[in-house]
C-alpha cells in the first residue's frame, strides 16, 4: 500500500508518496502565488490557489510514480497553520484568507484580553491572543468588514479548505484547531466560552478529529479533478508543526526538535498540556492522540539569512556564503544579530520588534555578518530552550530539521549554542512526510504513530557540542539577551 501526504505550505503545495515501510516513492510540488501585502504587516492568499496547486501536485506525483490510484491506502493533509478561511452557506470563499504571518490584529488581541481576561484565556485555550491566531483574524473581519462577517457559515484553516475541496467535508484535527484560539486545548474540544464571548457561532466550526483518524473520503468530483480514486480515505492530519514533528519522530515527552525554515521552531512533546503562565510558548494538542506539545517560534530564522544574502550578496549561493562564515571564529569576534525582522513571537510576543546587528567594527567581513546571523538565529531558538528549563519541560534529545540542518556549519553552531547532543536524520522530508505517516496509521499500515516513526525514521549522525565553542557562545548569549530590552527601550523612548 502507498500513502499520500499533502503539505499546503505558504510558498507552495507539496505531495509526497511513501510506501508502507515509510520510504519515499515520489514527490511533486506546485508553487502558490506569493502572498499579497496591501498594507505593511498584512498577508493574504487565495484559497482557490491552494486548491489549484494541490490538484497539480497530486496529478504530477501520480504521473511520475506510476502509482495506480487504487494503490493509495489513505491521504494525510498538513499545511501552514492559523490562516482564516471564511466560507458562506454554499461553501464559497468569502474573501482572501488572512494567513499565519499577517500582523494586523493587535487591536483584536487587546479586545480579547479585555473581554475574556488574559489569564482566563490562557486557562481556557492554554494560549494568549496573538496576531498569528485564527480567531483574531475573524474578529478583524468583524470589525472592518461586517458585511463579510455576516455571511460566514464555515471557518476552516488552509489545509482543511483543500480537504473540503477533496471530499466535501468540513473537518479539522485538534492540533491545527489549537492554533485557532477557539480550542479548549486541555479537553481537546471547541471552547464554548471563548466562542460565545467572541461572538463566533459554534455551528461555523468544523467537526474535530484526532490526527490519524479517517474523517472523510475523496469525492467523485475531486476524483475527476485529481486522478485519485473515489472513496480513498482522508485522515485528519495536522498543522505543519504537528505533522513535521511526526515526520521527525518527536512523539515522546523529552524529545525535542529544532527546525529552521523561513521561521524557526523548537518543539517538545509533552504528556500533559504544559502552560506558560506568561503565554510565551504555544501549548497545543499533539498530532499523537492523548499527547500535547509546546513550541517556541522565531519569526525570521531562515528568513534572516535570505534577507542578508539578498541585501549584501544577491544571487550568491548559500554554500559559498557559509564557507566564508566557517572561516570566522565562534562568536563572530563580538558581532551579534538580533533576528527580529518580522517582530517576534517567543519569548517577546512583540509584533513591533525590529532587528539589529550589535558590535560592528572595521575588521568585520562579510563572513562575520553571515556567521553572526547563523548564531543570532540559534541564540533566539535557545531562548525557547531557556524557557523549557524555567518551566521544567524535560529535554532528553534534540533533532535538527529544515534548511538549518542541511549544512555542517549551522548544525554545529546549533549543537554548541543549545548545548545538547543533536541528531540529524537520514531523510528529513518535512511535514508532508509526517502527514503520510499519519495516513498510514489511519489506513492500518501501522498500529499507531509510535510504530510508524519507529519503522520510518533513522538517525544519520549525532553532533556533540564542542566545549570551547560552548563557552564562547555562553558569553555571546549573555549579550544577545540584553539586546531585545535595549532595542525595545530605544523604540519606546523614540
Ligand atoms: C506555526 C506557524 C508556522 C506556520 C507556517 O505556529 O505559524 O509554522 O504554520 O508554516
Amino acid at each position: 500500500m502507498n500513502l499520500l501526504g499533502m503539505d499546503v505550505g505558504t510558498g507552495g503545495t507539496r505531495a509526497v508518496l511513501i510506501n508502507d515501510q515509510g520510504q519515499v516513492v515520489a514527490s511533486a510540488a506546485s508553487e502558490h502565488a506569493s502572498f499579497r501585502s496591501p498594507h505593511p504587516g498584512w498577508a493574504e492568499q487565495d484559497p482557490e490557489d491552494w486548491w489549484r496547486a494541490a490538484q497539480a501536485a497530486i496529478r504530477e506525483v501520480l504521473a511520475i510514480s506510476g502509482t495506480a490510484p487504487s494503490g493509495i491506502g489513505a491521504i494525510g493533509l498538513t499545511g501552514q497553520m492559523h490562516g482564516a478561511v471564511m466560507l458562506d452557506t454554499e461553501g464559497r470563499v468569502l474573501r482572501p484568507s488572512l494567513i499565519w504571518c499577517d500582523q494586523r490584529t493587535d487591536a483584536q488581541c487587546d479586545w480579547l484580553h479585555e473581554h475574556i481576561g488574559r489569564e482566563r484565556l490562557i486557562e481556557l485555550t492554554c494560549n494568549p491572543a496573538l496576531p498569528n491566531f485564527t480567531l483574531t483574524k475573524l474578529l478583524w473581519v468583524r470589525d472592518n468588514e461586517p458585511e463579510v462577517f455576516a455571511r460566514i457559515a464555515h471557518v476552516l484553516c488552509p489545509k482543511d479548505y483543500v480537504r473540503y475541496r477533496l471530499t466535501g467535508t468540513y473537518a479539522m484535527d485538534v492540533q491545527e484547531a489549537s492554533g485557532t484560539l477557539l480550542l479548549d486545548v486541555t479537553h481537546r474540544r471547541w471552547s464554548s466560552e471563548v466562542a460565545r464571548i467572541a461572538g463566533i457561532d459554534e455551528a461555523w466550526l468544523p467537526q474535530l478529529f484526532e490526527s490519524p483518524e479517517v474523517c472523510a473520503h475523496i469525492s467523485a468530483e475531486a476524483s475527476a479533478a485529481t486522478g485519485l480514486k473515489t472513496e480513498t480515505p482522508v485522515v485528519a492530519g495536522a498543522g505543519d508543526q504537528g505533522a513535521g514533528a511526526v515526520g521527525m519522530g518527536i512523539l515522546q515527552p523529552g524529545s525535542v526538535s529544532a527546525t529552521i525554515g523561513t521561521s524557526g521552531v523548537v518543539f517538545a512533546a509533552t504528556a500533559e498540556p504544559t502552560k506558560d503562565p506568561l503565554g510565551r510558548l504555544h501549548t497545543f494538542c499533539h498530532a499523537v492522540p492523548g499527547r500535547w506539545h509546546v513550541m517556541g517560534v522565531t519569526q525570521a530564522a531562515g528568513l534572516s539569512l535570505r534577507w542578508l544574502r539578498d541585501v549584501i550578496a544577491p544571487g550568491t549561493d548559500y554554500d559559498a556564503l557559509t564557507a566564508e562564515a566557517a572561516k570566522v571564529p565562534a562568536g563572530s569576534d563580538g558581532l551579534v544579530w538580533a533576528p527580529y525582522l518580522l517582530g517576534e513571537r517567543t519569548p517577546h510576543l512583540d509584533s513591533q520588534a525590529t532587528a539589529a546587528f550589535y558590535g560592528i567594527t572595521a575588521s568585520h567581513t562579510r563572513g562575520h555578518l553571515v556567521r553572526a546571523v547563523l548564531e543570532g538565529v540559534a541564540y533566539s531558538l535557545k531562548d525557547t530552550f531557556t524557557l523549557f528549563v524555567e518551566l521544567g519541560i524535560p529535554v532528553t534529545g534534540v533533532r535538527l530539521g529544515g534548511g538549518g540542518a542541511r549544512g555542517p556549519l549551522w548544525r554545529s553552531i546549533q549543537a554548541d549554542i543549545y548545548g545538547y547532543v543533536s541528531d540529524v536524520l537520514v531523510a528529513e522530508e518535512g511535514a508532508a512526510f509526517g502527514a503520510a505517516l499519519l495516513a498510514g496509521v489511519g489506513a492500518g499500515a501501522w498500529p499507531d504513530t509510535d510504530a510508524a516513526c519507529a519503522s520510518a525514521i533513522q538517525v544519520a549522525e549525532q553532533i556533540a557540542p564542542d566545549p570551547a565553542a560552548v563557552k564562547s557562545y555562553a558569553d555571546g548569549y549573555k549579550i544577545f539577551r540584553r539586546l531585545y530590552p535595549a532595542l525595545r527601550s530605544i523604540r519606546e523612548e523614540a
